[in-house]
């Protein structure tokens, strides 16, 4: 033979791509060549599953021109479907000749032989670009994700910033003018309470604000963010050991998420006289854990639909293709590990 193509079915648009060629001089081509299913020689093979076998091709009314493929140059072709047992056609194999030629069925048979053997070949390449494609998809969709969290909890935070504080401001202030000028002492009581919950609740406000926003983070970066989160604990002595690691944004966000919430935790829950914080690679990832030698709990019982902590760190992991490992026992302190694979640390965007 002269020339061989083959073409590929691509069920998403009902085509048939050429996919390779010899001689090479085809390659180039390759993806840009489309038919409609149907049309031309190999697209009526693709449709109908059987053979196409032409002697003179210019008299068969299924045979479309394609200049880039230099149909002038041949005259004869057999056109055969790549079958998969059971499955709709995978592709066309044809095979072109200079000079009329007769091609005789014992070739014609040998050729589906081998279009039946490449089917496979050619199903498994065209699956594993679309499971590769896809992968690309939820990688993209999980660092959206994530900055759309973001920007969600900077509204918030400015929200809250500038109606919710402010007027809890203003009414404190006012407060504080009725204080002065009030004789009575019954309404100087009642007045004195309201104004304590009136300032724990801008406290709280601040606090949900320093909660929602990680201006840390944009200001220090990871490592510093952590440390000062930790800095910030309490009765708790902590260790920090920290590497820096060259990790995305989105990748950095969660992190500094993670160790918040856990760190939050070991204050609110754990009791702890230490906890440790680390950052570090290993292997092929980068390694967070936070491990406290706290009261410990049961993981498998710990979490229910009214908490989130626990849930929102699995959830940003896995939205990182990260891993989540807690470990606790009652009494035994707890450690919480974020492994983050080092192909996830780096932004394909
Ligand atoms: N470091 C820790 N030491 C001891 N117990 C812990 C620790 N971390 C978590 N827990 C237990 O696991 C439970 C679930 O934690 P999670 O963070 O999901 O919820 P929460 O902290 O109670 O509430 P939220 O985080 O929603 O404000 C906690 O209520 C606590 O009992
Ligand atoms: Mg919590």
């Amino acid at each position: 033979a002269d020339a061989c193509f083959v073409h590929v079915v691509d069920r998403d648009t009902a085509e048939v791509v050429l996919m390779g060629a010899t001689p090479d001089q085809f390659d180039a081509l390759a993806g840009t060549i489309r038919l409609p299913m149907g049309e031309g020689i190999s697209g009526w093979v693709a449709q109908h599953g059987r053979r196409a076998v032409v002697e003179d091709k210019w008299s068969d009314p299924r045979y479309r021109y394609i200049p880039e493929l230099r149909g002038e140059e041949f005259s004869s072709l057999v056109s055969v479907p790549m079958l998969r047992p059971g499955a709709a056609v995978v592709g066309v194999l044809n095979v072109h000749a200079h000079d009329p030629r007769h091609f005789g069925p014992d070739t014609v048979t040998r050729l589906e032989e081998v279009a039946s053997l490449v089917a496979g070949l050619v199903e498994g390449a065209v699956l594993h670009a679309r499971l590769q494609r896809r992968e690309a998809d939820l990688e993209a969709f999980a660092v959206r994700t994530i900055e759309l969290q973001e920007l969600d909890r900077r509204r918030i935070a400015g929200d809250i910033h500038d109606g919710i504080s402010q007027r809890l401001v203003s009414a404190w202030y006012h407060l504080r003018a009725a204080m002065a000028i009030t004789v009575e002492p019954a309404v100087e009581e009642q007045l004195a309470v309201t104004a304590a919950l009136l300032s724990e609740a801008l406290e709280d406000s601040r606090r949900a604000i320093t909660g929602l926003r990680p201006a840390l983070l944009d200001d220090l970066g990871l490592s510093a963010a952590i440390t000062s989160v930790a800095g910030s604990l309490g009765d708790v002595e902590v260790a920090v050991d920290l590497a820096e690691c060259d990790l995305a944004p989105h990748v950095e966000t969660a992190l500094f998420r993670i160790a918040q919430e856990t760190l939050q935790n070991v204050v609110k829950h754990a009791d702890a006289s230490r906890v440790e914080v680390t950052l570090a690679p290993d292997g092929d990832a980068v390694v967070l854990t936070v491990s406290d030698d706290g009261a410990g709990f049961d993981p498998s019982t710990a979490g229910g639909l009214t908490t989130f902590g626990l849930a929102s760190m699995h959830e940003r992991a896995s939205l990182l293709g990260a891993t989540l490992l807690v470990t606790s026992s009652p009494g035994e302190g707890t450690s919480i590990a974020v492994r983050v694979p080092a192909d996830r640390t780096i932004s394909e965007a």
